[in-house]
């Protein structure tokens, strides 16, 4: 509640009151919310999975930072949801086999990758290769540690990198891709990543699916998916969110048939 507190203080003094007082409102929704409880016992048993996998591989992903604290200006750390927190293994592993993809020939995208948990995580798979996007320069350098250092006897993709790049910017490898989001960003910021992913597929048409993941329920930004005309939802669970790009095919009105003036 401490750190929610601060975050809420800060929104008042960049944002202003009315910014301030929805997020008062959205925080104790949630905390007043049934689903939060067993929430809650859920992230204390992740927290000692997290720091078993940082152990094991001699990594640092565990824990959670305010964007603020890891270079992020206060506006760009609101809209990037304000806090980092790695992907929960479990989850992250649910979600990819839900997709029933084979991803030999696929690019993995984190968007927003942390200190990258889920790079790490995806290299248990065959990608063609792996390449995160992170805006802040603290997380970006730990997950450059990160990768440096890992080795896991079921590592499948060998080929992973870490750009530091505002995910706005970032123009999409032109290949065929797996865009992943634990949750990242704003609606308004997803809204405009999907535009960016959607524009390089009119430029560049391939196989690009989108992989949103949320450890507690989709419903939470689902709409934003669903209003993309280019987007076909695949599939859709509690966790996991998986839609494809697909032509946006205008249909013509066939031509008025010629009147006659009688
Ligand atoms: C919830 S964390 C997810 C970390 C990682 N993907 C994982 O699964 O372990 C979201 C991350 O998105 C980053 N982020 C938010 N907005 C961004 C943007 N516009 N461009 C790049 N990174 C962004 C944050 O800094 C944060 O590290």
């Amino acid at each position: 509640m401490h750190r929610e507190l601060a975050g809420i203080t800060e929104l008042a003094r960049t944002e202003g009151p009315r910014s301030a007082a929805e997020r008062m409102a959205e925080t104790l929704a949630w905390r007043l919310s049934p689903a939060r409880r067993s929430f809650a016992r859920r992230l204390e048993h992740e927290r000692v999975l997290e720091r078993e996998f940082d152990e094991r591989f001699g990594v640092d992903t565990w824990g959670e930072s305010s964007l603020t604290e890891v270079g992020v200006p206060a506006n760009k750390a609101r809209e990037g949801n304000g806090i980092y927190r790695g992907i929960w293994a479990d989850v992250f592993h649910e979600a990819l086999r839900g997709t029933g993809l084979p991803v030999d020939d696929l690019t993995f995208v984190d968007y927003g990758a942390g200190k990258g948990k889920a790079l790490l995580l995806a290299s248990a798979y065959p990608f063609r290769r792996i390449v995160g996007v992170e805006f802040a320069p603290g997380l970006c350098e730990v997950a450059r540690r990160n990768l440096a250092v890992f080795h896991s006897p079921t590592q499948r993709c060998f080929s992973l990198g870490v750009e530091g790049a505002d995910a706005l910017e970032w123009e999409p490898p032109a290949e065929p891709l797996l865009c992943f989001f634990f949750n990242p960003f704003s609606d308004e910021v997803m809204e405009r990543v999907i535009a960016r992913i959607t524009e390089s597929w009119y430029r560049i048409p391939r196989d690009i699916y989108l992989l949103y993941v949320n450890i507690r329920n989709t419903d939470e930004q689902a709409r934003v998916f669903d209003r993309c005309p280019e987007l076909t939802l695949l599939r859709r669970d509690r966790h996991a969110l998986l839609a494809k790009v697909t032509p946006h095919v205008v249909h013509e009105c066939p031509a008025a048939p010629f009147l006659t003036p009688e």
